[in-house]
């Protein structure tokens, strides 16, 4: 079996990117919530149910303006918090996790409220036979949503197609279909002004797996309020291939 290099891998990877959804709202709930029999909602003892897309007291709480430094992102203190949601959540703290993260606030401003942190544990090689898949974890913060994106034909041999083992926490993940967000679910001001183009989503707790149920369409997911560790499962990942539908988000996410 090959020796997997996390650190060439992450490279590989680069940022990590989830969706979901089907293009009705029949397809979108075969897509959603398909709960593995041996996998149980990993709720631990004394904490809260989660019921919303913010904070609550019963968890971690971050400030924003903890994250900027003379204005400027600063990526050690964003990573140390991501540290802190495994502690939280009791993730694996190995001995070079803070090396492998990759984190972004895409250049919002607004690392609370719209971010991600990723690692990268294997990625398809265009160039290897046989290597057709991908797997990373993501970690977003209680509340931090995903940006709104899909996956063009790029530098690999297909489009991606991706999934999502959500294995701490809990997620609130949209794509296409009629729209039926939740009041509890706010969209950041600093991603279109408040906006997203689609609106159709599901809780999907841990435990859970969902994926996106039609190739290229809109995608995008929020923490809830205890944040969300998950494992995204896909063909490939290649970040030249993801497009953002705020056009500022773009811009940065292509230029970093
Ligand atoms: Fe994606």
């Amino acid at each position: 079996m090959e020796k997997i290099n996390r650190r060439s891998a992450l490279l590989a990877a680069g940022a990590a990117f989830a969706g979901v959804v089907a293009g009705t709202a029949s397809e979108s709930e075969a897509a959603f919530g398909r709960r593995r029999n041996s996998a149980k909602p990993n709720e631990q003892a004394g904490q809260k149910t989660q019921t919303s897309g913010r904070p609550t007291p019963a968890g971690l709480r971050f400030n924003n303006e903890d994250f900027y430094t003379d204005g400027k992102f600063n990526v050690d203190k964003a990573k140390d918090a991501i540290i802190e949601l495994c502690r939280y959540f009791k993730y694996p703290i190995f001995s070079d996790l803070k090396d492998l993260l990759w984190v972004s606030d895409y250049g919002t401003g607004r690392f609370t409220e719209l971010g991600l942190a990723c690692i990268g544990i294997v990625n398809h090689d265009k160039d290897k036979l046989g290597q057709t898949f991908m797997m990373q974890d993501l970690f977003l913060l209680p509340g931090q949503m995903l940006p709104e994106h899909w996956h063009i034909k790029g530098d690999g041999i297909a489009v991606k197609n991706e999934g999502w083992f959500i294995r701490w926490g809990k997620s609130f993940i949209v794509g296409i279909g009629s729209p039926n967000l939740p009041p509890e679910i706010k969209i950041p001001e600093c991603h279109m002004g408040g906006t997203v183009e689609v609106k159709h989503g599901k809780w999907v707790n841990a435990g859970e797996y969902a994926q996106l149920a039609k190739i290229e369409s809109k995608h995008w997911q929020m923490a809830g309020p205890e944040g969300c560790i998950l494992t995204e499962v896909a063909n490939l990942h290649t970040n030249s291939a993801v497009r953002h539908n705020d056009p500022a988000i773009n811009d940065h996410f292509l230029k970093n």
